[in-house]
């Protein structure tokens, strides 16, 4: 029988360990969520403070070191996203979600999550642009934390998948019953035959851009799962080398009693 032992782990006894772990796991995706639990609250307490350290220093600081810190802001942010999506992703296929739904006032709240990707748009020079709808209810039962995912998630591949001094338009429609959030952008697109597996798991399009770029396939996924358990629906229009527009609809939340005005 195996002896406990004090010593501290050698590399070889290491790994049997980390196999030992896997084997007694029932799905690969378990012992992955388990990994990204763990590096979500260092992840937190770096962002947080990186934050401050920016808001406090950053008019003292010279346009290099500023740059520095952008770059650690949106590499930190990026972290953050990849284990969000594993965690949410783990969470789906436990069938573990559910939804804290609150009346959401959408225009104002996409436009915030919207204006906080100034940075990384601009570190590849890439224009934002919001267009507001004008009239219109524009009131939603939403889980904000659920939706700011798929928000960002639409953003940040928008971002990836430009071009160097692209452009990016957010839009707000307004129909009778719901309401349309469509994120445009003028990157690389997507072939014909690749748009109908986009929102599966682990899915990428096998491109240039799949090795430039970071990713899982995972952001589309959660995204689509999102937007279904809220009752909306999402789609995509995309033209290879012209660029992408992703789409979400969300019902308004016209027969909630307290927000019938
Ligand atoms: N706006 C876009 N323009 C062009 N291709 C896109 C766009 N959005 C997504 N794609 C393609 O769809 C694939 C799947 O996107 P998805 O967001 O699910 O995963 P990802 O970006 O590869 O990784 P991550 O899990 O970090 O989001 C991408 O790898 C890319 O090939
Ligand atoms: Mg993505």
């Amino acid at each position: 029988m195996d002896q406990p032992t004090n010593q501290a782990p050698t590399k070889a006894n290491q790994s049997t360990q980390v196999a030992l772990d896997q084997n007694q796991t029932p799905a690969p995706v378990d012992f992955v969520s388990m990994v990204a639990h763990e590096l979500k609250t260092p992840l937190t307490s770096l962002r947080g403070y990186l934050s401050v350290f920016i808001e406090e220093n950053a008019k003292s600081m010279t346009p290099e070191q500023n740059m520095f810190l952008s770059r650690m802001d949106i590499a930190s942010t990026q972290l953050s996203t990849l284990v969000e999506n594993l965690l949410n992703t783990s969470r789906i296929e436990r069938g573990v979600i559910t939804l804290n739904p609150e009346v959401v006032e959408w225009v104002p709240f996409v436009k915030t999550i919207f204006v906080e990707f100034e940075n990384r748009a601009k570190e590849r020079k890439i224009e934002l642009e919001f267009i507001e709808p004008t009239t219109g209810f524009t009131k939603l039962m939403v889980d904000k934390l659920r939706i700011t995912e798929v928000i960002s998630n639409l953003i940040t591949n928008a971002i990836t998948y430009n071009k160097e001094g692209g452009k990016i338009i957010l839009s707000i429609e307004v129909k009778d019953n719901e309401v349309v959030t469509h994120v445009q952008d003028t990157g690389i697109g997507i072939a014909k035959e690749a748009q109908g597996k986009l929102f599966e798991k682990y899915y990428r399009v096998q491109n240039s851009a799949a090795g430039r770029a970071n990713g899982t396939g995972l952001g589309l996924y959660v995204s689509k799962v999102f937007v279904q358990m809220h009752k909306g629906k999402i789609w995509v229009n995309s033209e290879s080398d012209k660029g992408s527009t992703f789409s979400f609809s969300l019902p308004v939340a016209r027969d909630v009693p307290s927000v019938q005005k």
